[in-house]
């Protein structure tokens, strides 16, 4: 071993970290709902967004199985798309006068993070702004007044078995991203039914970002061998089978396996993080207001063009391509994306081009400085962000 090879070891043991999978208890498949007949708790407070899961009747499904066991429940609504930090505090304030026991994020990803962060300040009301949480050295304890408990509705952000939340500043839109193992929820529910009534629109977008997540943890810098089965598994069933989740919501089959491959690439991407997809697309996300698995999907292939520069991805993508039985895996993505009737370039979403193009150096900047870069196979300078940011818009 010479001293390169020692450097090495050395980079690679500062990158690894301890795998955490998914937090004490992981239920999924069909009927998994059921498993809230189980759970021991005497206050229940259901996070959620609009009114969907209202609607569908899988909210009013949550409240009988907590109040079969003889819990009080209560909800939290209306948490929106990209949620706010203003949002996080309403919620807390709710939770502070109901103190729950246990917290339930019902919902996508902005539902399940905002129960996150609502369950970090509740537990630590003494915290005052998500800077504040951001910057500490050390990332405060939690559970000494709740559990938490994600029932996902969509197939995409796996949040449900992540230690990640997403909060926008109040003001200005800018999307924190935050990341600690003690935010993996201690229970998931991961069952096919609550998907079902997700719009095509939703799970297409959902659906990449799922893609997305296997994708960045297959190439990314801290991946290993855990990683790689999840990722690969999840990457193919997600390439079959999203097409007929989005073709037709009722086909329970291509639900389910869609929920598995989402929670799977989760696994992976909370353990080995991600690349520049997610970096750009947070980035793209804060300026634009577009939403995140779209923002993933129009990126992905550019990226996984621009990753091909290095030998180690050229060959990952390669494998995965032939595993998928398509001849390259960019074209193959590009192709999913037309299926998924996802535009080519932001282009078709952002119609003010001038404004986009105006503020390419400053998203440059934000998406170079974003957590996500570390990890990605090649770090790219400013000025190829910059060209990324502009070939994307065209779709070029
Ligand atoms: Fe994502």
């Amino acid at each position: 071993m010479d001293c390169t090879d020692r450097e090495n070891v050395k980079e690679k043991i500062i990158m690894m970290r301890p795998m955490k999978l998914a937090g004490s208890e992981l239920m999924f498949g069909a009927e998994s709902l059921e498993y809230i007949k189980t759970i021991k708790a005497r206050r229940v407070i259901i996070v959620t967004g609009g009114s969907s899961m209202e609607k569908n009747g899988v909210l009013g499904k949550i409240e009988g199985y907590f109040s079969s066991t003889g819990a009080v429940t209560g909800v939290i609504k209306g948490v929106e798309p990209d949620p706010t930090f203003q949002t996080v505090m309403r919620g807390t304030t709710e939770m502070l006068d109901f103190e729950p026991d246990l917290i339930v994020g019902l919902g996508g990803g902005s539902a399940m993070d905002a129960a996150k962060a609502m369950w970090v300040f509740y537990e630590h009301p003494e915290l005052k702004s998500i800077e504040e949480l951001i910057t500490m050295k050390e990332f405060p304890k939690l559970r000494k007044k709740a559990r938490l408990c994600c029932i996902p509705s969509t197939s995409g952000t796996a949040s449900e078995v992540s230690r990640s939340i997403v909060i926008s500043d109040n003001e200005t839109g800018m999307k924190h991203g935050l990341g600690n193992m003690e935010m993996m929820p201690d229970i998931a529910i991961c069952d096919p039914d609550v998907t079902v009534s997700m719009p095509s629109k939703i799970t297409a977008e959902t659906g990449m970002d799922a893609l997305t997540h296997a994708l960045e943890a297959l190439v990314s810098k801290r991946a290993n061998y855990i990683s790689d089965l999840l990722a690969t598994q999840a990457a193919l069933d997600i390439i079959t089978y999203l097409p007929r989740a989005y073709r037709d919501g009722s086909d329970i089959e291509a639900r389910e396996k869609m929920l598995l491959a989402s929670m799977t690439a989760g696994m992976a991407f909370t353990n080995v993080s991600l690349g520049i997809v997610h970096s750009m697309a947070h980035t793209i996300g804060s300026f634009f207001h577009v939403a995140h698995g779209l923002a993933d999907a129009v990126l992905l292939p550019h990226i996984i063009g621009f990753n091909s520069a290095d030998g180690r991805s050229r060959r990952i993508y390669r494998q995965l391509a032939g595993k998928a039985g398509v001849n390259d895996l960019e074209r193959g993505v590009i192709e999913l994306n037309r299926i998924l009737d996802i535009p080519e370039g932001f282009a078709g979403v952002i119609s003010d081009r001038k404004t986009y193009m105006n503020r390419i150096p400053e998203m440059a900047e934000t998406a170079l400085a974003d957590g996500c870069t570390k990890t990605n196979p090649i770090i790219p300078s400013i000025s190829e962000i910059e060209e990324l940011f502009r070939n994307v818009y065209k779709g070029e």
